[in-house]
């Protein structure tokens, strides 16, 4: 399975490297654990995680004013990103950027988790499926270092995750056009990690808020296994 954290604006250098060593400790070999901090928080530690970034820039190097690109990620060994959040289309990232950032990062071979989700009002006029697929189209779904998180926006942070019923039927519906592994994300917790994780075409989940506590999130790993 497939355990992703994104701790978002959350955790300092200091706090993060007592974050990174607790995840350390969890001995596996079965399953791919992402871990996504603030990029000022990377880690230079021996990690048994992928530890990834929740943002970049898609350029080696430049005039970018207050980016991170390439080379700050390589001098930390990150061959993961997170593009497509919600909360970062938010702040304006359009379709064309995000098209850029992953073709960006595909070029280089890294492991990309592409979050797509629609809004309660897109869902309540029924064209969720439709608005999803609509927002795939806009990357290359053959590439194989790429899972998709699927994140509706009104899951997210609100302590209420989606009806499996409605994870289940978009994930089904999404699985037909690629053979990509697929995440659910938005409120996952200890209460409904097993359950997510056990629905059809679901390979694992991507966690914000549960998961800023180290203890916590491998908490919910030993739930989802157990
Ligand atoms: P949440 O965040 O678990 O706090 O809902 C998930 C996410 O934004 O990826």
């Amino acid at each position: 399975m497939i355990f992703a954290a994104n701790l978002k604006c959350n955790h300092t250098r200091a706090s993060f490297e007592n974050y990174a060593k607790e995840i350390n400790s969890y001995q596996n070999n079965e399953d791919e654990i992402f871990i996504f901090p603030p990029s000022t928080a990377f880690s230079n530690l021996k990690l048994n995680f992928f530890q990834g970034a929740q943002n970049f820039y898609p350029c080696k190097n430049g005039a970018y004013t207050g980016e991170i690109a390439q080379e700050h990620l390589e001098e930390f060994n990150i061959q993961s990103v997170l593009i497509g959040h919600s909360e970062r289309r938010t702040l304006g990232e359009s379709e064309e950027f995000l098209r850029a950032k992953f073709d960006f990062a595909k070029n280089l071979g890294y492991n990309i988790i592409y979050c797509i989700g629609e809004s309660l009002e897109t869902k309540q006029a029924k064209k969720s499926l439709d608005f999803l697929k609509n927002q795939l189209d806009n990357i290359d779904l053959n590439y194989n270092k790429l899972i998709i998180a699927y994140e509706p926006i009104y899951s997210i942070g609100t302590g209420v995750s989606a009806d499996s019923k409605d994870i289940e039927e978009v994930l089904n519906f999404l699985s037909q056009f690629g053979s990509n592994k697929f995440l659910y994300g938005g409120s996952v917790n200890q209460e409904n990690i097993k359950t997510i994780c056990s629905l059809k075409n679901c390979h694992g989940v991507l966690v914000g808020s549960a998961a800023l506590k180290a203890d916590n999130f491998l908490k919910m790993i030993q739930i989802a296994k157990g």
